[in-house]
């Protein structure tokens, strides 16, 4: 699923709630200027990449990715439910998964407004809304 028109701001937080399909090894929400380039792609990660229950975070910019970043704690469960919270801060995207863990990832690309939403692999979204 893609959205190119959205319109996610510094200070608003976007909350999206979705389902993990029952034999995910991973999937993606991707946030971004345009098509070509993302300043935060959120990865959870079942068994995926070489990973197993991680959630692996990155930006991908000037066409590579760049350096990951690794926090939190990995809530998600397969064919279950998750809800993940996302607030944009000045400097950062402020994750809150549904255990309390928190990821701290910096606006590497350092706009003030983002347009493009996406997510990518093994998962249903239910509901997103920004506010
Ligand atoms: C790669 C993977 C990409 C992305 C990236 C994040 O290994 O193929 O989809 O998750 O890691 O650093």
């Amino acid at each position: 699923m893609i959205v190119k028109n959205m319109s996610f701001k510094v200070g608003q937080t976007l909350t999206v709630v979705g389902v993990a399909k029952p034999d995910a090894t991973n999937f993606a929400l991707n946030i971004g200027p345009d098509e070509q380039e993302i300043t935060m792609h959120m990865n959870p990660r079942f068994n995926a990449h070489g990973d197993e229950n991680v959630v692996v975070c990155n930006s991908y910019q000037q066409g590579q990715w760049c350096e990951e970043h690794r926090e939190g704690g990995f809530p998600f469960r397969q064919g279950e439910e998750f809800k993940i919270v996302i607030a944009f801060t000045p400097t950062e995207f402020l994750v809150t998964l549904s255990d309390g863990s928190a990821i701290h990832f910096p606006n590497r690309i350092g706009a003030e407004k983002y347009s493009v939403i996406s997510f990518d692999g093994d998962v249903r979204v239910n509901s997103f809304e920004i506010k």
